[in-house]
């Protein structure tokens, strides 16, 4: 009986629009969540695929005026960028949208009045940290300065990235200007808006605990924050900044916010939401609301984060605070899946170093396949990894070319010189096959166990395994040697050989998407279905069936690429 299929809704952290990411943070959450919508497909199943641009606050604002340009267009020509590597790179999002959106807009000022209409918003008179020398406050990133919780020293004015802690400018210590490097900082009156996440306390941390199936790494960030000491604090939800979603209470204006706008962290999760209105807008779907309403069919989607360890507590408090706060029902997130950092090769991956590997480097050097598969089967799940071009040249050889790519080139060839380039008829299934069928079998449910726990690595280790097992089959039978005794037996085994790659390629197109596509257009099959039933998977192609020899899927990395490369991204990105 085939399972019911079921809605998926899934989304990535949106990656901030100052810059192409970098490998690390593709893998902390596109890539992965790729992976995940790429499977849900594949098992039949509905997916609504959504990420954007974060377009608002300090790090557009700061990119922006490095690199001389307003802010607005600025933003538009990164989008292009980012939205051109990510095509490039196969991440299949339903929509890529841009927090900027008319719809993030409205979206963020209804949120905004839903909170305040319950009560959750409070006002308050602050002082903030006031640069006489630019002449303007300074909110989050404006400012860097020492850790009060770690002692890092470049912690910016929203969050350090050494231990994760959300922060406000004034905790850091020996503040200083990121626009000017002034430290002849004071603190100046200014009115702002707080969300009372400590009124939502209770609520968020009895979801945090219903939550048992998520990973540690999620939940014990949330519970950190939320316990840690003194507790959940109230955040402030608007910034003296021009470019952002100006201040308002639903369509209202709200007295005392002019030339305010909202945090960026408050609007870039709203953006999730706002993607699925973009998506319909640009003529690709109907219906989001059916995607994020409960009210409106939305209580049988299942709904899945991706995201690196730093975001976590934005996912896991700010935001259901926004959701549960309007008392509207909206979808909340079902599923968290968090990554650690993956690190570069004896150091961190630096965007403002230009440290490692970017996206758009990647992709001049290989094809997103050989990135995606390494990537995604050293996906920093339990702890940090870490990239190194030695495991990436022996991992990708081995695993792609050698495994897959060899297996796929060897049975292809040897049947388009023994036989002909279609399947060939005769002989029939003895002990090894069936042991093989049965061995898949086993191997593919359990493929498809780790799956649909997000498992990455281990999911990745499985496919390998299955790669393996029909190479060690052809090793064993050696189709060529059975071939001048008995060509009928070798037509069996070579026949259940090629029938593998159709399942090869469905079971591997999360992970390597282009690959599984020649290697399905090789062996003519259009879509070779999920394996429910591996026996019948492996009879798709019958006796008689055409085929071509597939280019070649892998070329092996050598030496000396890996060492130009190397070189060339150890220092600064040119
Ligand atoms: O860390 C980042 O790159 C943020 N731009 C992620 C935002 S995710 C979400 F909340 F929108
Ligand atoms: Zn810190």
């Amino acid at each position: 009986m085939t399972k019911p299929a079921t809605r998926h809704l899934i989304t990535s952290a949106i990656p901030y629009i100052n810059g192409i990411k970098h490998l690390g943070n593709l893998v902390g959450s596109q890539l992965p969540a790729d992976l995940y919508a790429r499977y849900q497909r594949g098992r039949g199943n509905e997916v609504l695929f959504l990420c954007a641009t974060d377009e608002h606050g300090t790090p557009a604002e700061l990119a922006a005026a490095k690199a001389g340009k307003p802010v607005a267009e600025y933003c538009a020509e990164m989008y292009a960028v980012q939205a051109d590597i990510a095509e490039r790179f196969g991440l299949s999002f339903d929509h890529f949208g841009r927090s900027s959106s008319e719809q993030n807009k409205s979206l963020t000022q209804h949120f905004a009045g839903a909170l305040a209409d319950q009560g959750l918003i409070e006002e308050v008179e602050q002082s903030q940290i006031y640069s006489e020398t630019d002449g303007r406050f300074l909110p989050d990133r404006y400012v860097e300065g020492t850790c009060p919780n770690c002692g890092f020293e470049d912690a910016r004015g929203d969050q350090c990235d050494n231990c994760t802690k959300q922060l406000d400018p004034e905790d850091l210590i020996n503040p200083r200007s990121t626009v000017s490097g002034a430290t002849d900082l004071e603190m100046r009156a200014t009115k702002h808006l707080m969300l009372r996440q400590s009124a939502m306390k209770d609520r968020l941390s009895d979801w945090i605990s219903s939550k048992s199936d998520w990973p540690v790494l999620t939940t014990s960030i949330a519970k950190k924050w939320l316990h840690d000491g003194d507790g959940l604090q109230d955040r402030g939800i608007t910034r003296d900044l021009s470019w952002g979603v100006p201040v308002k209470r639903g369509d209202a204006d709200w007295p005392g916010m002019e030339g305010k706008v909202f945090y960026v962290w408050f609007d870039a999760p709203i953006e999730y939401i706002a993607c699925g209105a973009e998506w319909v807008d640009a003529g690709k779907g109907t219906d989001w609301e059916r995607w994020w309403r409960t009210d409106k069919g939305a209580d049988d989607v299942r709904y899945t984060q991706f995201m690196g360890k730093d975001n976590v507590p934005f996912h896991t408090l700010s935001f259901p605070a926004t959701i549960m706060g309007s008392a509207e029902p909206w979808k909340l997130v079902d599923y968290i899946k968090s990554f650690n950092y993956l690190n570069y090769d004896g150091g961190q991956f630096s965007t403002s170093r230009g440290r490692g590997v970017f996206m758009d480097q990647a992709l001049e050097i290989l094809p997103a396949d050989y990135w995606r598969w390494w990537l995604l089967s050293h996906a920093p799940e339990t702890s940090d990894a870490e990239f190194t071009w030695e495991a990436f040249q022996t991992d990708v050889n081995k695993d792609l070319a050698d495994v897959l790519g060899n297996f796929v080139s060897r049975i292809t060839k040897f049947c388009r010189s023994k036989f002909t380039e279609a399947v060939p008829t005769g002989g029939e299934y003895g002990e090894p096959e069936h042991a093989l069928i049965a061995d898949l079998t086993t191997r593919v449910a359990r493929y498809a166990e780790l799956m649909d726990a997000m498992e990455v690595r281990k999911s990745a280790a499985e496919l390998r395994a299955i790669w393996a097992a029909g190479n060690e089959y052809l090793q064993a039978q050696a189709p060529w040697s059975t071939f001048k005794t008995d060509p009928d037996q070798a037509a069996a085994q070579t026949r259940l050989a090629l029938n593998l790659i159709p399942l090869y390629a469905t079971l591997a197109a999360p992970f390597i998407p282009d690959a599984a596509a020649k290697m399905l257009a090789g062996m003519k099959i259009e879509d070779a279905g999920w394996p429910d039933d591996v026996p019948a998977a492996v009879s798709q192609l019958p006796a008689g069936h055409v085929f071509e020899v597939p280019e070649v899927l892998f070329a092996k990395i050598t030496d000396e690429q890996r060492e130009e490369w190397a070189e060339r991204f150890a220092g600064k990105r040119d």
